[in-house]
């Protein structure tokens, strides 16, 4: 067991080869179809003023009251590590005013929360997400969500739930918060202690509480979308019209809340059944954010890699290996064809071939071992006979077959397909 000092913070991990090679694999699907629907990176840095996150998320959800990580930097400023993307996005925009009008961007990159770490849950997690920015149309969320079916279809998930439902429109608040409450007033005494404090910060979060007894009474309550208005229903219709025409099956959960405070309209949910209690592989929905004076308003979604890799391991597993590479290891025998193989790894590598040798001057048997080690599929031997030959030992590594051939045919072989035999 290694000592507790070289281990990484709980709830966070480092990612390293070989299971970095599945990670690389599903940021450039994302990236790939990110581009094909006119979506542009950004970048946000991982640190903001608090007040970013506290007045976009909601001062009173779960990821502001218990899970950021929030301190006081060195001048004292309250300063916050990014819980989710959204947000920064949202001030980014803000701060470019009419620029970013109908800005279409996507976000790769950890985001940090402190909750109790289990399987699929961690403290640093990774989001690969996008926000599309303007007004408030149906046909935009409907894309946002096909965009994102057909994310998840490239990076190998098949077995995955779409829940849709609606938040309203803030007119809707105060009607939804009375009959709510009202439908809620005599079950009091059965409610967890948060959600008979919820009751009066944040009642939609009754309906998402994990606690049995909890759920058995939300199940008996009237629809949320009961008590909205009928042009807040319309928008939810349209919005699954536009995802049957495009053959996009969801199911509407009246139930589904999302944790956030900023959702206005369709929220959604895709849950997968790899991931067990920590279901929600994706979370997205439309909101409006006001952020020092300027409102913006978009629909965008974001998904948890950590969570996309359970599920492509399931539905996926020989996609989940990531995808086999092609790699030379150069065996020298003797000084004069260390020197020469130098020189010759280079050269392959300029010609885009991945190759490595030994550099400490060892024997064969642990050049080979070396050899074994790195995966290589091929292997170019050379030694003194070689070299006054002008010629090569090639050898396949998955068959053993070893051929003797000059440079062009070398070349050829090495950069062209990688098979020897
Ligand atoms: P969220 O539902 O809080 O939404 O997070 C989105 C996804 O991030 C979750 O479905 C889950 O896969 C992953 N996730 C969240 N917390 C953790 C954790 N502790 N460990 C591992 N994975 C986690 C948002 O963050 C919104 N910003 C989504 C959005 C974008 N809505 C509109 N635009």
């Amino acid at each position: 067991m290694a000592s507790e000092e070289l281990q990484p913070i709980q709830g966070m991990a480092d990612l390293a080869p070989p299971e970095i090679n599945l990670w690389q694999r599903i940021e450039r699907s994302s990236r790939l179809i990110f581009e094909r629907y006119g979506f542009g990176e950004i970048r946000t840095p991982i640190l903001e003023k608090a007040s970013v996150f506290i007045r976009s998320l909601g001062d009173t959800t779960d990821v502001v009251q218990k899970e950021m990580y929030l301190f006081e930097d060195r001048g004292g400023r309250k300063v916050a590590v990014r819980p989710e993307g959204t947000a920064s996005v949202i001030r980014y925009v803000a701060l470019k005013g009419q620029d970013a009008q109908a800005a279409r961007l996507y976000y790769i990159g950890p985001m940090f929360r402190c909750e109790r770490p289990q399987a699929g849950r961690k403290r640093q997690f990774h989001q690969i997400g996008a926000e599309s920015i303007g007004g408030d149309c149906a046909a935009a969320d409907a894309e946002m969500i096909a965009m994102q079916v057909h994310l998840l279809r490239e990076i190998g998930l098949r077995d995955f739930k779409i829940n849709v439902n609606t938040r309203g429109l803030p007119e809707d608040r105060v009607a939804v918060t009375t009959g709510l409450r009202q439908a809620l007033e005599p079950h009091i005494p059965q409610l967890c202690d948060d959600c008979r404090r919820r009751i009066d910060t944040n009642i939609l979060r009754v309906l998402d509480c994990k606690n049995d007894g909890c759920k058995a009474i939300a199940r008996t309550l009237p629809t949320v979308t009961s008590f909205m208005s009928e042009s807040s229903r319309n928008y939810l219709d349209e919005v699954l019209r536009l995802l049957k025409l495009l053959e996009i099956d969801v199911n509407v959960n009246p139930m589904l809340i999302r944790g956030l405070d900023y959702y206005v309209h369709t929220v959604w949910e895709i849950t997968h059944p790899a991931l067990g209690s920590q279901d929600a592989l994706a979370g997205g929905g439309r909101y409006r954010i006001t952020i020092s004076d300027r409102t913006v308003e978009g629909v965008g979604f974001a998904m948890g890699v950590e969570r996309l890799i359970m599920a492509v391991q399931q539905d996926d597993p020989s996609a989940a290996k990531g995808d086999a590479k092609n790699m030379v290891w150069l065996v020298s025998f003797g000084q004069a064809a260390f020197e020469e193989n130098l020189k010759l790894m280079q050269a392959l590598r300029f010609r885009g071939v991945r190759c490595g040798m030994d550099l400490s001057g060892r024997g064969m048997k642990a050049q080979m071992r070396a050899a074994d080690r790195s995966g290589a599929t091929a292997a170019v031997i050379r030694g003194d006979t070689e070299l006054n030959d002008g010629t090569f030992q090639l050898k396949d590594m998955v068959d053993g077959v070893q051929v003797t051939v000059a440079m062009p045919e070398l070349l050829e072989r090495l950069t062209s397909k990688l098979t020897i035999s």
